[in-house]
């Protein structure tokens, strides 16, 4: 794998304790149409090396607009989201192209796979993009897709997938690249819940076995205890509403019980 440039360091360098990805105060506005829409509002939010955090709220609720911005790949329209203690808003076009590639894993909600490339090869790019031998890709393709239980369905084009299919191959994507960070978007809404409780479980592993630092959207309440931390989202402010494990057992503890409404 080619090296990651511009002090955008490699996970072993990066300290223990520091988040990798920290929100300051970030807002995001939208005009539309003479009338401003607050999606996110003043959002604090730090994400460390190996924890699992979920974020949950109703349709509309600013989690996928929030998402965008903690991948670099929206931008606030006031505070700021560090990487690894710089502000995004700084990088250059190539940091960012390095970012992606290297440290941020994105399973975007509208699952974004390539029509023409078979569900294999959409596994595949983003490692051939970035520079990996052809031994090492296809052992990688080969696992995840063994992972998401879709081995059989490699040559499957998007189309000939169903919908949860199509779901499982964008996770696999983002998991072969092995990245610091996971940003899931609703990566369980098109599964049914032994396949959606089995993508979550797989999410636990990485964190506590490869020390990676997972945030996910969802509505599905039933998956929200695999997770460290859950943050509600509501009218585009979020809450922290419950911390597990020995994470920070000083936090204050509450199920979230009920809608958000
Ligand atoms: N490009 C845009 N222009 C104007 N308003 C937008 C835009 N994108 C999102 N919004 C609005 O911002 C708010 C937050 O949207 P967002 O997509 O972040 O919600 P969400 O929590 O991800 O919802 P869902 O669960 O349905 O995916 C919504 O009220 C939405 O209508
Ligand atoms: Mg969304």
């Amino acid at each position: 794998m080619s090296q990651a440039t511009e002090n955008i360091s490699s996970r072993e360098s990066r300290g223990a304790s520091a988040p990798i990805i920290q929100a300051i105060d970030v807002s995001r506005e939208y005009e539309l149409a003479g009338e401003t829409v607050h999606a996110v509002r003043s959002v604090d939010l730090e994400i460390r090396m190996g924890e699992f955090i979920t974020l949950v709220g109703r349709s509309g609720s600013g989690k996928t607009t929030l998402l965008n911005m903690l991948a670099g790949l929206d931008h606030p329209t006031s505070g700021r989201v560090l990487f690894e203690g710089t502000d995004m808003a700084g990088f250059s076009e190539k940091q960012f192209i390095q970012l992606r590639r290297h440290r941020i894993g994105v399973v975007f909600q509208s699952f974004a796979l390539l029509p023409l490339l078979s569900a294999y090869e959409n596994v595949e790019l983003p490692m051939r993009i970035a520079g990996l031998g052809a031994g090492e890709r296809s052992k990688r393709t080969n696992e995840v897709l063994d992972i998401v239980g879709l081995a059989r369905r490699a040559k499957h084009r998007p189309y000939e997938l169903s919908g949860g299919e199509q779901q499982r191959i964008s996770i696999a994507r983002a998991v072969a690249m092995k990245p610091d960070v996971i940003l899931a978007d609703e990566p369980t809404g098109e599964l049914d819940s032994v396949n959606a409780a089995e993508i979550f479980g797989l999410f636990k592993q990485m964190v506590t076995e490869e020390n990676m630092s997972i945030v996910a959207t969802t509505h599905d309440r039933t998956l929200l205890n695999m997770s460290n931390k859950i943050y509600t989202v509501h009218n585009g402010e979020i809450e922290l509403t419950e911390v597990g494990g020995d994470i920070d057992p000083n936090a204050p503890f509450r199920r979230p019980d009920g809608e958000d409404s």
